[in-house]
């Protein structure tokens, strides 16, 4: 596996690579990689010739008291899980290869209405953080295509926008979410809860579950769906920051009378830790 730290080295090798005739897939991360960040890897290498995976601890999206500076950084076990999971390439840059200007005199990039709602309004300039860097990203390696976690449902929806609103020509694809054994969703962030924190969080999936169940059974109406699973949540411990549908495509207010096209999404807190979810109600989305 190439390891590139200069974004100039890399461009060469993409350029070489698309001179070749292969299709070249891109994968970004912020490190500290599990089975979900490896199973874009493969999902990557299903569509392209070559597959790259980013590792970049993006400052810019962390907001203030967030965990930038404790954000887990385990370079070496990343490296060789990507080389185990059959990765071309590996993208590793400083900071100033990416914010050349530094962050504060950098352009930004704000996807309107998407990213002010549900993980936007919790996290101001969350958003603005992560449409930058991926543009740039973009920019740098030049792929074919590129593929993003489903997990982190608003942040797919906000890179595509900016992708299609920029014109950028390279194909995104959203990626099914990973899950442990009794249904949470794998995350960097897991290994902050104990063994009796982690089990319980099983309940997240559950209650995504009984949402998207619900929508389809047509038995209640939506704001009671998001009322009862607000309150399951809190029983068993969790303090939810939103549990919702919402419609897929742009994740507006849903209509009580239309129940197709929604996605279920939530946010809990369990102590210091923050946790997101979602769930498409329709089996097609
Ligand atoms: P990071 O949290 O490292 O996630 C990188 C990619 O892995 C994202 O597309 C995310 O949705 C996906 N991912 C994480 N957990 C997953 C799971 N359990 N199943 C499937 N996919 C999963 O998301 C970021 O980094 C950053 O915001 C980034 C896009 C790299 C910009 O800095």
């Amino acid at each position: 596996m190439h390891i590139f730290r200069e974004a100039g080295a890399l461009r060469a090798w993409v350029r070489g690579q698309k001179q070749q005739g292969h299709r070249v897939g891109f994968v970004p991360t912020m490190g500290n990689l599990h089975a979900g960040h490896f199973s874009l890897i493969e999902i990557a290498r299903r569509h392209c010739d070559r597959v790259i995976a980013s590792v970049f601890v993006n400052p810019t999206q962390f907001g203030e008291g967030e965990d930038f500076a404790r954000y887990p950084r385990t370079p070496d076990a990343d490296a060789n899980g990507l080389r185990d999971h059959r990765c071309d390439a590996l993208f590793l840059p400083q900071a100033g290869e990416i914010y050349p200007f530094g962050t504060a005199q950098g352009v930004s990039i704000h996807v309107p209405g998407l990213s002010d709602v549900l993980e936007g309004a919790a996290r101001p300039g969350h958003f603005d953080g992560v449409a930058g860097v991926v543009c740039r990203l973009f920019n740098l390696v030049q792929a074919d295509l590129a593929v993003f976690g489903s997990k982190d449902y608003q942040q797919l929806l906000v890179v595509r926008r900016m992708a299609g609103d920029l014109g950028f020509p390279l194909e995104i694809i959203g990626a099914p979410i990973v899950r442990e054994a009794n249904g949470l969703a794998m995350s960097s962030r897991n290994q902050y809860l104990d063994a009796a924190q982690r089990e319980n969080a099983g309940i997240i999936h559950a209650t995504l579950c009984w949402m998207c169940e619900r929508v389809r059974a047509s038995d209640m109406h939506l704001a009671d769906i998001e009322r009862t699973a607000s309150a399951r949540l809190s029983e068993a411990g969790f303090s939810p920051d939103y549990a919702v549908l919402r419609n897929a495509g742009d994740l507006s207010e849903v209509n009580e009378h239309v129940r197709s096209g929604l996605v279920a999404l939530l946010a809990v807190r369990l102590g210091q830790v923050r946790l997101i979810d979602n769930m498409a109600c329709d089996p097609a989305l």
